[in-house]
């Protein structure tokens, strides 16, 4: 673009200035109070916004105001002070975390440089996250149908058809094709009786699928009986529990048309625990069997120390990994995970929080990924070529420089990526006690996203996303490939398809049975968009 200028001359960039980068060097003021006697803080003093949202000036104006009308109102200067900084600081808190997002997304922008132009603006145009994936439509009707297009045009869509969400728009991996993004995250039941799934969970797994998602996990199933979290964790280690899945799978398969992951684990150090209401994690009170580890780590103080696991063991639990994926094909599931994250006994190896192995499986990232990349290897040999494997990681330890970081995440998941796993599914935590996690809206998808574009890998988002606004702006993104829905969809089982109605987008398939109760929906999703005046 700038060639006849610069005769020759190379672009410099902002981050090639002698005294370094002005951008992404930005005092970040956060101050604890703004006033001391009589004087006040206010503007850049107060408080600092990144420039990349142009907000500073506003910011110091609209406290200045502020300030004005209570030096008026107020009594005496102390009480106008505090009432001005009641009143300011969770705006200005609300902007500097805008500002954060901004300031990341211009810090870290080579990762989003092989996007194509059209997710690249999209991405840039809600950097900040203040604007969501219908406020941009507002803004902006026709780009964003465009937008729309192109994404569901590159998933595989005729250009002709209608325009739809993201959201709506079809995956495949491998042979599997899903029909749209959304995935039903897998979620402990702890209704299992001896491991065999029952009508329990028969039903609750039929009316997730019947409910709209395009993907339906089962619940973390364990590979031997020791393997189990708790003793209401189902497993795949006898024929009876083959049958019982293979009953759930023929079911969703007949009378829907998601498809069906089976996620496989053992429970390592968080074996032999209560069901989730009891107090979760804790020993059984009584019945508790020993368990196995990559160390002698126990969960807590209160937990039995697991065996350090000798090559034997290794072997022996390797193999109980293959019999699992054996009956989980034999059980008609379209998609297998392998749950290497929360603590779990794969995921002891990965953290080294647990992982003080001096053999060729601790220390390095690379010895503590060998074990577990073993277990994924020898399920994808018995596994259907034509089928998908995904890999649950937590991203992060949330213990800071200690524990697997965001950033050593990227180096695991190219390390899986090369061992040919088709989707990282990134959740972060639970790995360890000590793990000091940072909640809010959609907290794990920073980690998908830096995944997906920085080791080029696809991947699956979770974790506190429950609006379709969310879940379009994660994909239209580029920041994940599919969302993870869990509590969502133990709420409401048709989150897909009353997102679907909410949105007025016809074209989702209601089961038959249910056609009047779709019709009816859909009359009240108009109604209330005549009334909000959207039509
Ligand atoms: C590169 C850049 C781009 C920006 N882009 C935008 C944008 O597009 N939109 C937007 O809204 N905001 C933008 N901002 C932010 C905006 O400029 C600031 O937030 C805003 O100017 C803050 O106002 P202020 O009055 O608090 O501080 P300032 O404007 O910094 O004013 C402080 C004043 O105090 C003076 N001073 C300092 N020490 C003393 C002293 N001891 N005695 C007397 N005087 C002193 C300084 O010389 C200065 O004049 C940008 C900022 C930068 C750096
Ligand atoms: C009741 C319950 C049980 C869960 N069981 C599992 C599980 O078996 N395997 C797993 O990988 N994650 C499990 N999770 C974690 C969820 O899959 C998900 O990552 C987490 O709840 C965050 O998503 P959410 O904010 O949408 O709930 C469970 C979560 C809940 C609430």
């Amino acid at each position: 673009m700038f060639a006849k200028h610069l005769g020759g001359h190379s672009l410099m960039t902002n981050a090639n200035h002698v005294r370094g980068s002005a951008w992404i060097q930005f005092p970040r003021v956060l101050c604890a109070r703004w006033s001391f006697e009589n004087i006040v803080l206010m503007g850049d003093a107060a408080a600092t916004a990144h420039f990349s949202i142009g907000s500073g000036t506003k910011l110091a104006l609209e406290s200045a105001i502020a300030l004005a009308n209570y030096l008026h109102s107020e009594p005496t200067l102390p009480k106008a002070f505090e009432k001005y900084e009641e009143e300011r600081r969770l705006e200005v808190l609300r902007l500097q975390s805008a500002a954060r997002n901004s300031m990341e997304w211009f810090e870290e922008i080579e990762r989003y440089f092989h996007l194509d132009p059209v997710q690249f603006n999209y991405t840039l145009l809600t950097r900040s996250q203040r604007i969501s994936h219908e406020n941009l439509r507002l803004r902006d009707p026709e780009w964003l149908e465009g937008a729309e297009r192109w994404f569901q045009t590159q998933a595989g869509v005729q250009e002709s058809a209608p325009v739809r969400r993201p959201m709506f728009a079809p995956y495949k991996l491998r042979d599997m094709e899903l029909k749209n993004r959304i995935v039903v995250s897998p979620m402990a039941q702890y209704k299992a009786v001896d491991g065999n799934p029952t009508d329990w969970h028969l039903v609750h797994y039929g009316e997730r699928a019947k409910g709209g998602a395009g993907l339906v996990y089962t619940e973390m199933t364990c590979v031997s009986p020791e393997g189990r979290i708790t003793p209401g964790c189902p497993g795949l280690y006898t024929p009876e529990q083959e049958a019982a899945w293979g009953r759930i799978v023929d079911f969703i398969h007949s009378e829907s048309d998601a498809k069906v992951c089976m996620q496989i684990g053992h429970s390592g150090a968080k074996g032999s625990t209560q069901l989730g209401w009891e107090t979760m994690d804790a020993p059984l009170k009584d019945g508790n069997w020993p368990l196995l580890s990559a160390s002698d780590v126990a969960w807590s103080s209160e937990n039995q120390a697991p065996k350090a696991m000798t090559r034997d063991d290794m072997d022996m639990v390797r193999d109980q990994f293959v019999k699992s994926a054996e009956m989980t094909e034999r059980a008609g599931f379209d998609m297998i995970e392998i749950h290497m994250a929360h603590g779990y006994l794969l995921s002891s190896f990965i953290t080294p929080l647990t992982n003080k192995r001096g053999d060729e499986y601790g220390g390095s990232l690379e010895n503590r990924m060998r074990y577990p990349l073993e277990v994924y290897r020898a399920v994808r040999e018995v596994w259907p070529q034509n089928k998908p494997i995904s890999v649950r990681i937590s991203a992060n330890d949330w213990v800071g420089e200690e524990g697997v970081t965001p950033e050593e995440a990227v180096e695991i998941a190219r390390m899986l990526k090369e061992a040919g796993v088709d989707i990282c599914d990134v959740s972060a935590g639970q790995t360890s006690k000590l793990g000091k996690p940072v909640y809010g809206r959609m907290f794990q998808t920073p980690f998908a996203d830096r995944i997906r574009n920085e080791a080029h890998m696809a991947t699956m988002a979770v974790g506190n996303i429950y609006e379709p606004d969310h879940v379009n702006s994660i994909l239209m993104a580029g920041r994940a490939d599919l969302v993870c829905l869990a509590r969502p969809h133990l709420a409401n089982p048709y989150w897909t398809l009353h997102a679907a109605a909410a949105l007025g987008d016809h074209d989702a398939k209601w089961p038959d049975p249910y056609q009047p109760g779709r019709d009816q929906m859909w009359r009240l999703a108009e109604r209330a968009d005549t009334m909000l005046g959207k039509v």
